[in-house]
């Protein structure tokens, strides 16, 4: 039988009891797999690590090192939110990098947006590397890796880095639990588990990050302005029902001009964006009321610094992508 092969018979998972059958059996799985031996895991708050890493915290406790690689480009409290949930509440061995001024000087006056992708990507794995690199004695490797990954890499789709790119140095053995889910069973499992709701049913958010929202060359204070307004948009949308499959804001390098306090005030445009969509090959953008745009324009113009002006993008895709980069 195909380990990559999700088996006729597999119910799909989407109750608790489901849920607690699965995490049983595969505790069992893992602890059979990894004996007494070290696993190493990058955590990025995101549903599929997450859940993992839940899951390897109930089946081996600290053999499991987690590595949280905060590279500046994440959404407002995320990394605080990952210590809180699972240095403290969990107990995790959990490493947290902070490695911000490193990633925003590599990337000073870089334009094109997929120079800005690859070197995001590569000075994660750097960033892993060099973390792994000092730990002893590691021979597992977890990763998140959920069922469309597999499909989606046989089907020639999207290349799944099944080693998350480790340098071939490492040699480690994988250890992925959730393989053979479905992002809802994921989600359903991540609940049993006890992950907030918020990590569980988590949009979508490239691995790029605010990168690829901060358009153009990304500066440090244009970094904020799209950190803050996108928390102020997550909140206000996050209060529709239901709220839409993704939703966000990118600002790009471009100033207009404005007027504040009787004098002229030259400022960003922040970009609404909110789609549903069911595979994000197409999406439409999504209606959303006019109350709720009316109050993020007001939070926004008053709460973040160097935006003096509100947009929604309601194009869809085709031929508009749904990140701006
Ligand atoms: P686009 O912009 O291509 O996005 O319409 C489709 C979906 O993919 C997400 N996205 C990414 N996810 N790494 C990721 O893990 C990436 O580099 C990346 N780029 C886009 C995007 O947020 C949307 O949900």
């Amino acid at each position: 039988m195909d380990p990559n092969v999700r088996p006729e018979t597999m119910e799909r998972i989407t109750t608790p009891e489901l849920a607690q059958a699965f995490i049983d059996e595969q505790i069992a799985a893992v602890r059979k797999q990894v004996g007494d031996k070290k696993v190493l895991l990058a955590l990025s708050g995101g549903v599929d690590s997450s859940v993992v890493a839940a899951l390897l915290i109930k089946a081996i406790g600290d053999q499991l090192i987690c590595v949280h690689v905060n590279h500046g480009l994440l959404r407002k409290g995320e990394p605080e939110q990952v210590i809180k949930v699972f240095k403290e509440e969990l107990g995790a061995n959990l490493i947290y990098v902070d490695v911000t001024d490193r990633f925003l000087d590599k990337l000073a006056g870089v334009e094109d947006p997929e120079t800005k992708r690859k070197i995001i990507g590569k000075e994660f794995i750097d960033v892993f590397a060099e973390e792994a690199s000092k730990l002893e004695g590691i021979e597992f490797l977890a990763q998140g890796t959920i069922y469309p990954d597999i499909l989606e890499s046989r089907d020639g789709i999207k290349a799944h880095h099944n080693v998350g790119g480790m340098p071939e140095e490492f040699n480690f053995e994988l250890v992925e639990p959730v393989k053979l889910l479905y992002k809802d069973e994921v989600r359903v499992v991540g609940k049993a588990l006890g992950l907030p709701d918020n990590m569980v049913y988590r949009q979508p958010f490239p691995g790029p990050g605010l990168g690829v929202r901060c358009v153009g060359a990304i500066t440090r204070d244009r970094l904020e302005a799209v950190r803050e307004a996108d928390a102020i948009v997550r909140e206000e949308i996050g209060k529709m029902d239901p709220t839409p499959w993704q939703y966000f804001v990118a600002i790009p390098d471009v100033k207009s001009t404005g007027i504040k306090d009787g004098k002229r005030y030259m400022g960003w445009a922040a970009v609404i964006r909110a789609v549903d969509t069911k595979d994000a090959v197409t999406a439409k953008s999504v209606e959303i009321p006019w109350s709720i745009l009316r109050t993020i324009r007001d939070r926004i113009i008053a709460e973040v610094p160097g935006v003096n002006r509100v947009l929604w993008d309601y194009s869809d895709k085709p031929v508009s992508t749904i990140e701006w980069e």
